[in-house]
């Protein structure tokens, strides 16, 4: 990961670019497209993404993983999310990091990152997937409800190479556990970091109710204990109702 790195100054998405590099060259998995600014960074669901010039991380990573069905594509949101809040924890010991289902990384209860994995499927098996990651890390103006940034939590500045050297660290070494059939110990280690695992929690649905994460489907559907039995919830059905 990292071998290779297009680095612009300024783009409109770094997802967009990885995309064109795509179409337009032969790019090697592993590949990373950055930016210092980007001007119309893309979220989940047709959101928009914002991030000040200079002060966070935002990259896009291409990956080949043809050794993956494509109704396993949850095994990269696993190992996207993971390699953040790992990178994040090699500085932040004392802070409570955490993947939030299905892809989101929260620092103190708080978004501190967003992934945004688009792909490019061939048949049954994936072309190319192109890992876009938003991480907040020197940005103290924050407006968008429920959000943060490294430095509003830990009270100082991070050097953004170094962080990055990390994620892409624990970001091959998680892909590569997967790619050599070790999907089920990414899954445990995933688990092991998921916000709310095996915690009573009161979520919100079509209605609200109390019920305890117990596991992710390979589809991506959360499975959670409640009183009336097992529920399995797509993205965007349930939502965490915090206190
Ligand atoms: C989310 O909605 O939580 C996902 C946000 C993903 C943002 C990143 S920033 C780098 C990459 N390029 C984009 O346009 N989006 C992703």
């Amino acid at each position: 990961m990292g071998k290779m790195v297009e680095y612009m100054p300024s783009c409109h998405s770094t997802n967009d670019s990885a995309r064109e590099l795509i179409s337009n060259t032969a790019i090697s998995e592993g590949h990373i497209v950055i930016t210092d600014h980007q001007i119309k960074g893309r979220g989940q669901r047709g959101n928009s993404w914002l991030s000040e010039a200079g002060k966070n991380l935002t990259f896009s990573i291409v990956l080949k993983p043809s050794f993956l069905a494509v109704t396993e594509q949850f095994y990269l949101n696993m190992v996207a999310s993971l390699a953040v809040r790992n990178g994040i924890a090699d500085f932040t010991e004392e802070a409570k990091c955490e993947v939030k289902w299905p892809n989101d990384v929260f620092l103190n209860d708080r978004k501190v990152c967003g992934i945004l994995i688009e792909n490019l499927i061939k048949g049954t098996h994936f072309d190319y997937s192109i890992v876009g990651i938003g991480l907040n890390v020197n940005q103290l103006n924050i407006s968008v409800d429920r959000a943060t940034s490294l430095s509003k939590e830990m009270g100082c500045e991070f050097d953004l190479q170094l962080l990055l050297d990390k994620i892409l660290h624990h970001f091959e070494s998680l892909y590569l556990k997967l790619k050599s059939g070790n999907g089920v110990w990414v899954k445990e280690k995933y688990l092991q970091h998921l916000l709310g695992f095996r915690e009573l929690r009161r979520f919100k649905s079509e209605f609200e109710f109390a019920g305890e994460i117990v596991d992710v489907l390979d589809s991506g559907k959360l499975k959670v204990r409640t009183q009336s039995g097992m529920q399995f919830f797509e993205f965007k059905e349930i939502e965490f109702i915090w206190n």
